[in-house]
């Protein structure tokens, strides 16, 4: 099988040497990858700035900004009999950013953003994406509800939902535990590594791919 799998953060620049970004250090998104290259899959593992370790027997491709992760999707998606969607991505971005260094001035500072793409909420329509689609929903309360909204909202077959405002799970921490929510039901997967956890979440998703 050809699997895509974002992961890690993006980065948004407001000058030449500031950015704002998130938490995730890709450690999901690169589980999931190593339990598809062990399982011999095909592998494109699109990624935000990370400390990890490339998984072995994977294309990979360095992104940083959302924009940029949003092209080497719409690029390669095609190509995929499953897409999942682990990356932590911003909403929003500075509005503009200049080539030099912005300097201090008043005592307050006001940054202006605008909206980022959807990747994942593009693929069904704008990607055109036929493939078993999978995302991920961080939730700090509601979890079930927020994931089934995304759910639909994002045309996806599975969405993987953690509650990341616990801090021995979710985002940076060796462990997980996540509520598959399916169009008809949902399930939880107990506390384990994210080693683990990418296990079963790649079993998952091969689970919903058609029989050819
Ligand atoms: O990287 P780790 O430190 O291991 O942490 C793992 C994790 C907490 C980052 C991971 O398990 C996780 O929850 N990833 C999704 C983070 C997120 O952005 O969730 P969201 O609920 O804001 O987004 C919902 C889905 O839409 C996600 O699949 C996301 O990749 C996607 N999305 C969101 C915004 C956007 N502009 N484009 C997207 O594709």
């Amino acid at each position: 099988m050809n699997i895509l799998i974002t992961a890690g953060p993006t980065r948004e620049p407001i000058d030449p040497v500031r950015f704002l970004t998130n938490k995730s250090s890709g450690k999901m998104g690169y589980a999931i990858a190593h339990a598809a290259a062990d399982a011999s899959h095909r592998v494109i593992l699109i990624s935000g700035p990370t400390q990890l370790d490339v998984p072995d027997r994977v294309d990979y491709i360095p992104v940083e900004t959302t924009a940029e992760m949003y092209a080497v999707v719409e690029h390669w998606i095609g190509k995929a009999d499953v897409a999942i969607f682990s990356a932590a991505v911003a909403d929003y971005r500075p509005a503009q950013v200049p080539d030099h260094k912005i300097k201090k001035s008043g005592e307050t500072m006001t940054l202006e953003l605008v909206r980022n793409p959807d990747i994942l909420g593009s693929a069904r329509n704008a990607f055109d994406y036929r493939g078993v689609l999978v995302g991920f929903a961080a939730e700090t309360e509601n979890l079930e509800d927020n994931a089934r909204e995304k759910l639909e909202r994002k045309g996806c077959d599975l969405v993987v939902a953690n509650d990341v405002s616990r801090k021995d799970i979710g985002f940076d921490s060796n462990d997980n535990e996540v509520l598959l929510v399916y169009p008809d039901h949902s399930e939880g997967v107990e506390k384990g590594s994210k080693h683990h956890l990418g296990h079963i979440i790649l079993e998952k998703a091969l689970e919903l791919v058609p029989p050819s």
